[in-house]
């Protein structure tokens, strides 16, 4: 494809992810996904690695798994792919997959219905900002679990941090970030707690957890500015990486 029909296909897909399409082609997503990735610590090598990226979007993460030599990535997501709500739809993933060459697969499936009979299982398990979105979160995590047969990469926003038994938010409106697609808000020792109970029995924070209350408010006002987030969601709430094995 030549760069500026590239161009052109990139302006008109809403994106959330900001990949870099090679040939001075950078997707300018909402999302600064470069930084998401640096908090994942990832290993460095996924070679021989079969990966599953569920909930992928525009993927971002699923790419980033293959350059790290994974040997088969299946990304999958319905809610943004299915273009009929404003988050865009799947052109992104398709646009972006044919520029960079690419050999990730693709199904269009609901969390709710990973199963191994559907998809077959992986070693590594991305669930990158998707548990809150859940309704049945414990329910969406046994799914995760079932099609998993070693390691699972989990980013989500915590919530209840004050509370140190497990303890979930629960958001029957907008009132995370007003966003009406948002429905829990776990504390950590609630997804620590889930993530067991499905099975992982190793489990380790790797980023996010207490963050210095002056970059959480400064992060609030910053979104309140930017996105006209509520401020005292915001302040209440921090995000996490978990990485959890069987
Ligand atoms: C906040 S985005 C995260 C995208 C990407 N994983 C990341 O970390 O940048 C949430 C994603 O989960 C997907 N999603 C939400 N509910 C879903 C469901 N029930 N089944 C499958 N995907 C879902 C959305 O379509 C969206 O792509």
């Amino acid at each position: 494809m030549r760069v500026d029909e590239l161009k052109e296909r990139v302006a008109q897909i809403r994106w959330h992810h900001s990949i870099d399409l090679g040939s001075g082609v950078i997707i300018p997503g909402q999302d600064n996904s470069a930084r998401k990735l640096a908090r994942l610590k990832l290993p460095a090598s996924l070679a021989g690695k079969t990966v599953l990226d569920v909930g992928a979007w525009d993927g971002y993460f699923s790419f980033d798994a293959e350059r790290r030599g994974a040997k088969r990535v299946l990304a999958t997501d319905s809610y943004s792919w299915n273009g009929s709500h404003d988050w865009g739809d799947k052109r992104g993933f398709l646009l972006a997959r044919t520029a960079l060459a690419s050999k990730v697969e693709d199904c269009d499936i609901d969390v709710l219905d990973l199963s191994p009979d559907r998809i077959g299982t992986f070693d590594v398990v991305l669930f990158l900002g998707v548990l809150y979105h859940m309704k049945h979160p414990l329910l969406a995590l046994e799914r995760v679990a079932s099609v998993c047969h070693d390691m699972v990469v989990l980013e989500t926003v915590v919530d209840m941090l004050f509370c140190r038994r497990p303890a979930m938010a629960f958001y029957p409106q907008d009132e995370l970030g007003r966003d009406a697609t948002n429905w829990c808000g776990p504390n950590p020792a609630a997804v620590l707690g889930m993530l067991r109970t499905v099975g992982f029995k190793r489990c380790e924070i790797v980023s996010g957890l207490r963050r210095p209350l002056p970059f959480r408010l400064a992060k609030a006002a910053y979104l309140k500015w930017k996105r006209k987030n509520q401020f005292w969601s915001m302040l209440r709430t921090d995000r996490i990486v978990i990485h959890a094995w069987k």
